[in-house]
């Protein structure tokens, strides 16, 4: 089929790759002229692994290109749209400017029988309201709600063998006749046995905020059981084996630390919060005002903490940071606790390298006061105290003897608690992580 791709930004880029991948011509339209011209030279502009590869093998195939001119998309007959929703300047909800402006750039060129199909997380309502600017223009074109679950650093193998599909659509003839394009898009994995959820446009919206709230409740549970093993000297990663080991509960996103950041959760929660108080509905959602307070709490604790470590004052301290990406297999610091972390305290007085394997062009750029090193021997250099914060396994498998040569004083806090305590007190570490002793 011929699909185009409206965004080519950490979702959008992947998708457009990997729908050639399954066979599909895409063309992948950006409004970045340098991001358009990297993705053109096979180049990602962000990293996520598996995409140079499936973006080479596209661009070889000729199946594959990408361009800021939207009327290129007229050709297509299912068109993504991928674009960014931020968060507002100042608000908790969502802005929706760029939303609007990717269906301004369709409205000219849709036609027929054309399906669009939205896959940037949006508040509920936002697709009736496309689907109705669409529908003055172009009646006989339907819109699809289709939300994206790829976890960055998984982005390709989510992409192309996804745990579900989502699709909200009207429940009409053409409604459901879009949908069977949508399907056709998708035959690959549909035909492998992925589930398909169809709904309405509003279960459909709904579904990926529900999904990123939860995900952002089991994490801010197990830090706020990570403060009450700090006041009563508990092992907040015994508790969340002993709770995990229930399978009505499970273990994963059960690991304490600094909790979550990113393009995602942060902005999702806050806009789903946003969105219930237009609603009406905002004591449905008071509770995640609660999950996103403990969230922040984290980041205060972990600056409190390695100043306690460091007996009562970071001025001054020459303080290492493993990690600036907000998480493992990613280069993205949109919100990153590492960041947050690592520019609290430069801010208070601490002398801050920070070190990370493929973020440290994209936390330059958001905090150029902070000095950064390309390794870790770099970093850690004279240290008097290490931060782990973001858990890379290059990170998780330092050998705790060796790095002890390099620093100034063998202190280390384990943001992510991914070292084994027991391993770094041995060789001489004084090792300190949250919620545990
Ligand atoms: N990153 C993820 O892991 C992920 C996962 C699931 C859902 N999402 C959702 O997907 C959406 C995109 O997220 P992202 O992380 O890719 O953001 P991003 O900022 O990396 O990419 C968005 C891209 O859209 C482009 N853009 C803006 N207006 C445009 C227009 N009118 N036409 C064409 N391109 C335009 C921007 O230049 C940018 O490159 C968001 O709604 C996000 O919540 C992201």
């Amino acid at each position: 089929m011929r699909i185009s791709v409206f965004g080519c930004g950490y979702l959008g880029a992947v998708h457009a790759a990997c729908m050639t991948q399954l066979g599909h011509e895409v063309v992948g339209i950006d409004v970045i002229p340098d991001h358009v011209a990297a993705l053109a030279r096979g180049e990602a502009p962000f990293f996520e692994p598996g995409l140079p590869e499936i973006l080479a093998e596209g661009l070889a195939s000729g199946r594959l290109t990408f361009t800021t001119d939207a009327t290129s998309a007229a050709d297509a007959t299912v068109h993504f749209v991928c674009v960014g929703t931020p968060q507002k300047r100042g608000e908790n909800a969502a802005d929706l400017a760029y939303v609007h402006s990717a269906i301004d750039a369709l409205l000219p060129i849709l036609k027929a029988g054309d399906v669009v199909v939205g896959k940037s997380t949006v508040p509920v309502g936002t697709a009736e309201s496309l689907a109705e600017r669409i529908a003055e223009v172009h009646p006989d074109v339907e819109l699809i709600w289709n939300p994206e679950f790829l976890r960055e650093g998984f982005a390709v193998e989510d992409t192309l063998r996804p745990d579900r599909f989502v699709y909200g659509h009207a429940d009409t003839e053409a409604g459901r006749a879009a949908a069977g394009q949508l399907d056709e898009v998708y035959a690959v994995a549909l035909a492998s046995g992925t589930p398909k959820i169809v709904a309405d446009l509003a279960t459909a919206q709904l579904v990926k905020v529900a999904a990123n709230s939860f995900l952002a409740t089991k994490i801010s549970f197990i830090n706020a059981m990570a403060e009450l093993c700090e006041a009563t000297g508990a092992d907040v990663t015994l508790l969340a084996d002993a709770i995990g080991h229930d399978n009505r509960i499970g273990r994963r996103f059960l690991n304490a630390g600094v909790g979550f950041g990113g393009g995602c959760l942060p902005k999702d929660i806050r806009a789903f919060m946003a969105r219930a108080g237009e609603l009406g509905v905002d004591q449905a959602l008071t509770f995640l005002r609660e999950v996103d307070s403990i969230n922040m709490r984290r980041r205060v604790r972990m600056v409190d903490l390695a100043r306690e470590v460091c007996g009562g004052s970071i001025v001054g301290r020459r303080v290492a940071v493993l990690g600036a990406a907000f998480k493992p297999n990613s280069d993205d610091v949109r919100d990153s606790p590492a960041l947050s972390v690592a520019a609290q305290m430069q801010l208070q007085g601490a002398q801050v390298t920070v070190t990370d394997p493929e973020a440290i062009d994209n936390a330059a750029k958001k905090w150029p006061e902070l000095s950064f090193a390309a390794s870790v021997d770099d970093a850690v250099r004279g240290a008097e105290v290490v931060l782990l914060l973001t858990e890379w396994s290059e990170y998780v498998a330092l050998d705790p003897v060796a790095l002890r040569g390099q620093v100034a004083s063998p202190r280390i806090i384990d943001g992510r608690n991914c070292l084994e305590p027991a391993v770094w007190r041995d060789a001489g570490w004084t090792y300190r992580a949250l919620g545990r002793p």
